[in-house]
């Protein structure tokens, strides 16, 4: 059992460390500064939505094993290790922003204990030489006799998955040059099994940013040749299983859409372009990732316009506002970008989101937020998906279509079965779906579209 402190405590990444290391059987104390949360939080009250959470959560506090304070003076003294888990969000220029880092940094340092060696584990996506500033403030801060390093552990969790994903991690990468603290750490991931991978802080770091950055690479492929597939007459969801299924690409961030968001993806894609321009490069790839990624929201808005003759005083559907399913998180979300997109071109928004409806009211005031995704379409023109929880593929599309003004449907997730829409008498069309729109023209004007 070691005693650990988790700042950030009430985060994603924070909040899932603290009640995933308990549930290890170690002796965890969550520490953030959003007093409410913590409130929340010792109330056995989950802040964020995620499957297994709650569960998890109020087994771990019933156990004594977990508790969450405000407080660096009772979190840190007695802690074995602390795990740094606040956010590093962007600066306007795309910079990650270390003011979190920085500020938790200090009040850990601050409260080290003379006499006693602390374990620092960097968890938040740091930009590379992260680790030097965290123990170069940490050391600043530090009272004369205490001891401490610091382990670079970058986290690749995926939301909506967190539990599962913690518990069972594809690897563990850990980074510093302190042999006995690389040693703690490592074996308190022993019990998960997987591999862990050991190396030097700076390659740590930019092993987060790379792994992100090709993801998010990949999302931004698919997206571009689904732009041709339109062009072109094919078939995106074809052409990525035909690719897919070359063991070299795998099948897996190959689904055409409106694109990737959350608090990771766009962010970190944007520090990694700062730091290699910091680096005197010219990166190129990640400038054009971002670019494709924001097309492809405002090519959605544009199908809307184009097949609605204008969106001014229609009234849009939106089905899901969540970056993606699974997850209440609306950070970056293409959803929100495409909502005020419509609303900025003068269309009523009215949405639908199984989980993301209380941060919905706050982020997005003006659009009318439904408790079903049937009461979000009525009387709209079209309905736009784009978040792809599962339910949406198995709803009553003939209820959709009384319910509905219009009769188009515009899948920006290709989640849902186009026959059995269509069946319903509505118009569907998903994304990169060419050879659907040919056949849709020939049958419209058969002598046109096969002349062209
Ligand atoms: N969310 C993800 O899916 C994910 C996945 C992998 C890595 N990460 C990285 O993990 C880090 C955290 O991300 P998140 O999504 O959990 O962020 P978050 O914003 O949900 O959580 C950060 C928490 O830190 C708290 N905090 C801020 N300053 C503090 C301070 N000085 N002392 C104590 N607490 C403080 C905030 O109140 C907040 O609860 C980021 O660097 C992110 O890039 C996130």
């Amino acid at each position: 059992m070691t005693r650990i402190c988790v700042v950030g405590g009430g985060g994603y990444v924070g909040l899932g460390y603290a009640v995933a290391l308990a549930e290890l059987g170690h002796d965890v104390v969550g520490l953030d500064i959003a007093a409410g949360r913590v409130a929340l939080l010792n109330q056995g009250t989950s802040p964020i939505y995620e499957v297994g959470l709650p569960e998890m959560l109020r087994r771990n506090l019933d156990a004594a094993r977990l508790r969450f304070t405000t407080d660096y003076a009772e979190a840190v003294p007695g802690s074995d290790l602390v795990f740094l888990c606040t956010g590093t969000p962007s600066l306007s220029d795309g910079e990650a922003d270390l003011r979190q880092v920085r500020s938790a940094a200090a009040s850990i340092g601050m409260h080290l204990v003379p006499g006693t060696r602390t374990i620092i584990v960097n968890k938040s996506t740091m930009p590379v030489g992260t680790a030097d500033l965290v123990a170069g403030i940490v050391a600043e801060y530090a009272p004369e006799g205490a001891r401490f390093a610091v382990i670079s552990n970058p986290e690749f969790l995926r939301e909506g998955r967190v539990l599962h994903d913690i518990l069972r991690p594809d690897r563990v990468v850990l980074g510093g040059d302190d042999e006995e603290a690389l040693e703690i750490v490592a074996e308190l991931y022993g019990p998960l099994q997987a591999p862990i991978l050991r190396t030097d802080h700076r390659s740590a770091e930019l092993i987060k940013y790379a792994a992100n950055a090709f993801l998010a690479t990949k999302i931004s492929f698919i997206n571009d040749i689904a732009r041709l597939c339109e062009r072109l007459g094919a078939d995106v969801t074809d052409v990525a299983e035909g690719i897919g299924a070359d063991e070299r690409i795998g099948p897996r961030f190959l689904h055409a859409g409106i694109g990737f968001g959350g608090s990771c993806f766009p962010k970190d894609v944007g520090a990694l372009t700062r730091m290699a321009e910091g680096a005197g490069l010219h990166p190129g790839l990640l400038r054009a990732v971002m670019e494709i990624n924001r097309d492809a929201q405002r090519r959605f808005v544009a199908r809307a316009d184009e097949l609605l003759a204008g969106l001014d005083r229609r009234v849009i559907a939106i089905w899901g506002l969540a970056f993606k399913e699974g997850t209440d998180d609306l950070r970056e979300s293409p959803a929100v970008a495409i909502a005020e997109m419509l609303m900025e071109r003068g269309a009523i928004a009215r949405a639908h989101d199984p989980a993301a409806r209380e941060n919905a009211a706050r982020r997005l005031p003006r659009v009318i937020l439904c408790d079903s995704p049937v009461e979000a379409a009525t009387g709209a023109d079209a309905v736009m998906l784009c978040t792809p929880w599962p339910e949406y593929r198995d709803l009553d599309f003939t209820e959709v279509a009384r319910s509905m003004s219009g009769d188009i449907i515009l899948d920006g997730r290709n989640l849902l079965d186009a026959s059995h829409v269509a069946a319903a008498g509505l118009r569907y069309e998903g994304i990169g779906k060419g050879a659907d729109r040919a056949r849709a023209a020939d049958a419209a004007s058969p002598q046109v579209a096969r002349g062209a």
